[in-house]
């Protein structure tokens, strides 16, 4: 594919000392690499399983967002609005990417959005999510499957 890209993996010392958290963003990182992977398998299943990534992808930003912003709004935590801020910021951002994707069915496409998800992700963690590493903790944080926390159902959150 022309371009052999290296994307920041997870590692120990992205860790914010919440198990759910922890696999949360693991799970990010994961999906990151299989779209770069998927870009450069030349097979006919190609399109189906950019879009399934894409679907995860979309789960794991409402899902895991809202895990995140429910346990900080829980916790009174003083940044909340910069990062509910960087998270929106990110959505929309992965948002372009995708719609270039669908509008072009490039799939190269798929590179530049496993690099903003890794790279957003690193720096995501490094900056803002260290802040709030010993406040949130497994004891206050819902670890419950992702589907539960993308159906809403979190008033305090609502608009
Ligand atoms: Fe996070
Ligand atoms: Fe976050």
């Amino acid at each position: 594919m022309g371009q052999i890209d290296t994307l920041p993996a997870w590692a120990d010392d992205l860790s914010v000392d919440v198990d759910i958290l922890d696999e949360d963003h693991q799970a990010f990182f994961r999906l990151a690499a299989l779209m770069q992977d998927v870009t450069s398998a030349q097979d006919s299943d190609q399109g189906y399983i950019i879009e399934t990534a894409i679907h995860i992808l979309e789960e794991y930003i409402e899902g895991h967002f809202l895990r995140e912003e429910k346990a900080l709004t829980e916790i009174d935590y003083p940044h909340l609005a910069e990062h509910i801020a960087e998270h929106d910021a990110f959505a929309d951002q992965v948002a372009r990417v995708i719609k270039e994707y669908r509008n072009t069915g490039e799939a190269t496409t798929l590179v530049t959005l496993s690099h903003l998800v890794a790279e957003w992700l690193t720096g995501h963690i490094q900056t803002m999510a260290s802040q709030f590493k010993g406040l949130l903790t497994n004891a206050n944080v819902d670890d419950r499957p992702l589907v539960y926390m993308a159906a809403g159902v979190d008033a305090e959150l609502a608009p």
